[in-house]
């Protein structure tokens, strides 16, 4: 199985080189399935109902998401009815949605998607360490095809999930900071790893963000509003291939300008 995960998805550029490329892709890519995270597609944070069913339409079979989930107004409501979106299994239980989704790849086989929040700099209720064993074993009864989208701050925190489920996941793939690392690679276990997938979206920006806005930030310490930047867009993320056990065979970067 081919599974092709597109990194946070970045704003209207980046749903809109979403849109644009992924059915060709699709083919190209012989691709079975396809992951996308979008928390930061509604101008560059968070999440509605009309850009989900976008993403979806565009060709993504399922959207995992991280920080920014509860940002819009409306997703709660959306997340419930949404199958094919997950949010971080270690917010409170009590709010809406799902941390675990079961989605069909091309042939039927069945894909469990996993999302968690990494701790550092950010606001989980939990530690993404609790917990995972029984998720990841929920998530086992369903199929051998598991992947995680493991969205935190911390290299550390990132690769340390990657060792802690080596051998008993397809995949543990690090969103959130948005510049793609250079350590994609199977574990020994046969878990698929990159520490960080990168960015669909602006690539002439600071981390999606206009230039300008940040720099100005950075050098004054006065905020203002961040605006989606527009250039250089690319998709990126990371394409894996896997066997009927659920073990990673494979795993490189993915890279395409979209402009
Ligand atoms: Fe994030």
């Amino acid at each position: 199985m081919r599974i092709l995960f597109l990194a946070d998805v970045f704003g209207t550029p980046g749903l809109a080189a979403v849109e644009r490329l992924l059915r060709s892709l699709r083919a190209e890519l012989d691709l079975d399935l396809v992951i996308a995270n979008a928390e930061n597609v509604a101008d560059g944070a968070g999440l509605t109902a009309r850009l989900g069913d976008r993403l979806l339409a565009a060709g993504v079979d399922c959207l995992t998401l991280g920080n920014h989930t509860w940002r819009r107004q409306g997703v709660g409501p959306y997340l419930v009815g949404a199958t094919r979106v997950v949010r971080p299994a270690n917010y409170l239980a009590s709010l809406p949605g799902r941390g675990l989704a079961v989605v069909e790849a091309r042939g039927g086989e069945p894909v469990a998607v996993l999302n968690l929040l990494g701790r550092y700099a950010l606001e989980p209720a939990r530690s993404p360490f609790e917990g995972v064993d029984a998720l990841v074993a929920e998530a086992a009864r369903s199929t051998p095809v598991i992947v995680l989208d493991m969205h935190a701050e911390a290299t550390s925190e990132k690769v340390a999930m990657g060792w802690h489920l080596d051998g008993r996941v397809t995949a543990v793939i690090g969103t959130h900071t948005h510049v793609q690392t250079n350590d994609a690679r199977v574990l020994p276990g046969g878990t698929a790893y990159i520490t960080d997938a990168g960015m669909c979206g602006p690539h002439d920006s600071v981390i999606g963000v206009r230039k300008d806005i940040i720099l100005r930030r950075f050098l004054t310490q006065l905020s203002q509003r961040n605006e989606p930047a527009s250039g250089d867009v690319r998709l990126e993320g990371v394409l894996m291939s896997c066997d009927g056990s659920g073990r990673a065979t494979a795993v490189e970067t993915f890279r395409r300008p979209a402009e």
